[in-house]
């Protein structure tokens, strides 16, 4: 299974990002759990990227593909994997789609999750683990940036007749439900 995740923050992509990996067995790659972990090692890298996390910032472009080009194609040989945080941008999109259809494992579905703006918020706000951008002011830039520059994916990957939308504002189990009655038909 080949899914990429695709919607705002606090949608949901990391909550069912691990909950497809697991149910179809491949590996779950989050960008930004692979970031903050950079960051909490304090390499040079992380400190880098420690300046874009904490502004809500996307990181570049190159930095990112550096980073997780890597994983991706060891994940292939696993099976598959769940992108979650990436692609972000259309040149991240194009990079990705270029080094999947090289070796014949393009995406099968991107999963696309809708939530309106005053729950993703609320979401944020309440995160237990305490992100140091979830707070107010972060938050709302994240959700611009997303808006500007992930935004566009979503026609990118409605052209490619990949995307699956699903209400992500009912309660977990539901959405789960949801997304793998898509799935399941794609896999079987
Ligand atoms: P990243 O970690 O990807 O953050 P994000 O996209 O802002 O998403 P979140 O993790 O906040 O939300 P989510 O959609 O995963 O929802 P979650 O399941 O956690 O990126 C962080 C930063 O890294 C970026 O700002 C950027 O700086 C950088 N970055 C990462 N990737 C990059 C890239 N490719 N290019 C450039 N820069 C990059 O859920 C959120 C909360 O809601 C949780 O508490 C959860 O329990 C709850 N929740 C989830 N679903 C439900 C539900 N159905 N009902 C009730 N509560 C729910």
């Amino acid at each position: 299974m080949r899914v990429i995740m695709l919607g705002p923050p606090g949608s949901g992509k990391g909550t069912q990002g691990e909950r497809i990996a697991s149910r179809y067995g491949v590996p779950h790659i989050s960008s930004g759990e692979l970031f903050r972990d950079e960051v909490g090692r304090q390499t040079e890298t992380g400190k880098t990227l420690q300046r874009y996390l904490d502004a809500g910032d996307l990181v570049p472009d190159d930095l990112v593909l550096s980073l997780i080009m890597d994983r991706v194609i060891a994940a292939q040989a696993e099976g598959g994997w769940v992108l979650d945080g990436f692609p972000r941008t259309l040149p991240q999109a194009e990079a990705a789609a270029k080094a999947a259809a090289d070796v014949g494992m393009s995406a099968q579905a991107v999963v696309y999750l809708e939530v309106p703006a005053e729950v993703l918020a609320e979401r944020l706000a309440d995160r237990g683990e305490g992100r140091a951008d979830d707070s107010t002011q972060v938050a709302r830039h994240r959700l611009e940036v997303y808006t500007e520059h992930t935004q566009p994916l979503l026609d990118y990957y409605t052209q490619r007749g990949i995307i699956v939308r699903i209400d992500s504002s009912p309660p977990v189990d539901e959405v789960s439900a949801a997304i793998f009655a898509v799935l399941d038909r794609i896999d079987g």
